[in-house]
């Protein structure tokens, strides 16, 4: 809160003082608006991509998250461990943040559904050695994916861990100490332990491609072994292997850092710079409201990170031309990395957004130290967004902090207008857009993109997650070690939650399936006894949507929204032309589920 009344001054004293300044204040006040629609958009899209209740994860089982509901070109109809711990985590930080008791069934089926995902075998390995933690993937019921693919992925059980944690501690903070112990803590073990026994160990990037080891992956396992470290013994127990790794695996980290930026992936041979938004999504990880600019744990406001992100987003504006004559000073579009030819490479939603979250968060932290200082390191960075950086350190209150804060607060601004430039107007997210006209591209809906939005408006507006410790985990052993600890794992089992308290839902979003074959030219709608669903008005039924229809699972599906409690019939209708054909008697009853769930889903059959 402090920081947004300092920023407001510091935008106030630069609108008087100069005019571009001016039409900076106009335009931010739009991308306000836009943001918080957006953010409503986004946390919907995320809920309908959420099994087995969202209105697009017909097929997923109850706490399994689609990647993305788009099963072809590409087929992301699965539920990725790192990309679900993500999403989760943010769904965490924002039920913490907002009591939404409607996010925390929603996590803890995530975290019911965990428990038993963890023991499924698959190509990865097994269970009993810890091995099949490592695997990326798995089919959206919950069995194992056993299609070729790039494995393991390190940084799954890791992020998992950081997300369960996150609500273990709210779960301690709130009076259900035995639901952290009994059923969070288990689950937390076996993740905390696959990373300390193999985090020392090459495995896939986050972008599948690579085998070697990725910053991001180490970022979050450093992370993980510290805070679980602490996680362990506020249940009672200990993590001796998190304490043993943890330093060493801070010792690897600082080997990404060549001197000028971070090279994302190491101990590989590929042709690449290593610039990549890898990095810059590791600062989101690495974030710490507690922690100083500290370099070494490569916080958001460090020296380190901040010639990162000059030195990874510089490398897409020439690469792109929606980027062309954006001046340096200026937010442009980010992607993967400049040399990416996955759909001929392409700004990526939520690199471009984390480009945007980084500096909020780094401006969090100033706001917290009261000053910034500019290291050589640091130098260009500032100089790209106020020319007359200079290095030294500058406290609050200070005309020169309020100017580089306030360039700062802009230039983020400018990376999230343009994700609004480039999002259409129903505010759907897919995974990239188009680096020649910006138009969407490849997945729609993408969960992480959808959290990707809502992490970067939490910080924006200053709502940051908990500490996990990072100041106090920063010592750089003075010799790095090739090391490991073994350990054990055991089935977690306990998924019995508390009755919490929660807000009955008013209105729910009503997802009807129904399953039936059809040929091109029909069409089916819902129709039913209340006026939301025509009142049996064939005219006025509900089209549902073919989008996902295969031979082998012919789906049709729509949502409407419906007061909880509501009773009705209905029936399901084919139209062809101006012929109508109804399914069979007898008519459907069905009462709209009035629980703590916004949403509910039906799952039929053609009744022929
Ligand atoms: C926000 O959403 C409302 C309702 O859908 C719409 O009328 C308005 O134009 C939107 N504003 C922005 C800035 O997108
Ligand atoms: C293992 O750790 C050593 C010491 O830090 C490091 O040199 C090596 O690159 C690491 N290997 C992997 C695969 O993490
Ligand atoms: C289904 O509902 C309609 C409209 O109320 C009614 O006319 C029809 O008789 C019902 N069908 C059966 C089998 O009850």
């Amino acid at each position: 809160m402090l920081l947004q009344k300092s920023l407001l001054v510091a935008t106030l004293v630069s609108f008087v003082h100069c005019i571009p300044a001016a039409s900076a204040l106009y335009k931010r006040a739009a991308l306000d608006d836009w943001i918080a629609n957006e953010t409503s958009t986004a946390l919907a899209g995320i809920l309908a991509n959420a099994g087995y209740n969202g209105a697009k994860a017909y097929g997923a089982n109850q706490g399994l998250l689609l990647a993305s509901p788009s099963t072809t070109n590409p087929d992301y109809f699965f539920t990725w461990t790192r990309d679900s711990a993500l999403v989760f985590k943010s769904l965490v930080d924002r039920f913490i943040a907002t009591g939404d008791s409607n996010l925390q069934v929603e996590i803890n089926d995530y975290i019911s559904a965990q428990a038993k995902l963890q023991t499924v075998s698959n190509p990865s390995g097994s269970f009993s050695d810890g091995s099949g933690l490592g695997e990326p993937k798995y089919e959206p019921d919950g069995t194992a994916f056993t299609g070729d693919w790039g494995r393991p992925q390190r940084d799954g059980p890791a992020l998992r861990a950081t997300a369960l944690i996150a609500y273990g501690r709210w779960l301690q903070s709130n009076g259900y100490s035995d639901a952290a112990t009994n059923i969070v803590w288990p689950i937390v073990k076996n993740d905390l332990t696959y990373v300390a026994q193999y985090w020392n160990q090459t495995g896939f990037d986050l972008w599948e491609e690579v085998k070697g080891s990725s910053f991001f992956t180490t970022a979050a396992q450093h992370r993980a072994l510290v805070e679980g470290s602490a996680f362990a013994a506020s249940v009672g127990s200990s993590c001796a292997s998190c304490d043993s790794q943890a330093p060493q695996a801070l010792c690897l980290l600082q080997q990404y850092w060549n001197g000028q930026y971070i090279v994302s992936n190491i101990n590989v041979n590929i042709a690449r710079t290593g610039k990549d938004a890898n990095s810059i999504l590791s600062s989101l990880h690495t974030f710490d409201p507690s922690a100083g600019c500290d370099d070494t744990t490569f916080q958001p406001c460090s020296p380190r990170m901040l010639a990162n992100h000059k030195a990874v987003t510089d490398s897409f504006r020439s690469v792109y031309s929606i980027n062309s004559g954006i001046a340096a000073s200026t937010g442009v579009a980010v992607g993967r990395y400049s040399e990416d030819v996955y759909y001929n490479g392409n700004p990526w939603y939520l690199a471009t957004l984390a480009a945007a979250e980084q500096l909020y968060s780094a401006l969090y932290q100033y706001n917290k130290a009261g000053s910034i200082t500019i290291t050589s390191t640091s130098l260009s960075f500032w100089k790209a967004i106020y020319s007359s950086a200079a290095t030294g350190t500058y406290a609050s209150g200070s005309s020169t902090y309020s100017a580089l804060t306030s360039a700062m607060k802009t230039y983020a601004d400018g990376y999230v207008a343009i994700v609004e430039k480039y999002t259409p107007s129903n505010g759907g997210l897919a995974e990239q857009f188009d680096r020649n006209n910006g138009a969407p591209l490849s997945a729609v809906d993408l969960t992480w993109s959808y959290a990707a939005f809502l992490t970067m408006s939490a910080a924006r507006s200053n709502s940051v997650p908990a500490s996990w410790g990072a100041a106090s985990a920063n010592k750089v052993p003075s010799a790095c070690a090739a090391s490991s600890a073994t350990g054990s794992y055991t089935a977690a089992t306990n998924t019995n939650w508390p009755s919490f308290p929660c807000t009955i839902a008013t209105s729910v979003q009503q997802t009807f399936n129904v399953l039936t074959t059809t040929v091109p030219g029909q069409d089916i709608y819902v129709v039913g006894s209340i006026s939301a669903l025509g009142s049996w008005d064939t005219a006025k039924a509900i089209k549902l949507d073919a989008g996902r229809y295969r031979s082998d699972l012919p789906l049709w599906y729509g949502s409407v929204t419906l007061s909880a409690g509501t009773a009705f019939e209905y029936k399901y209708i084919r139209k062809e032309g101006s012929s109508v054909t109804w399914e069979s008697d007898p008519n459907r009853s069905y009462t709209v589920p009035k629980t703590c769930r916004t949403s509910a889903a039906a799952r039929d059959s053609w009744q022929g």
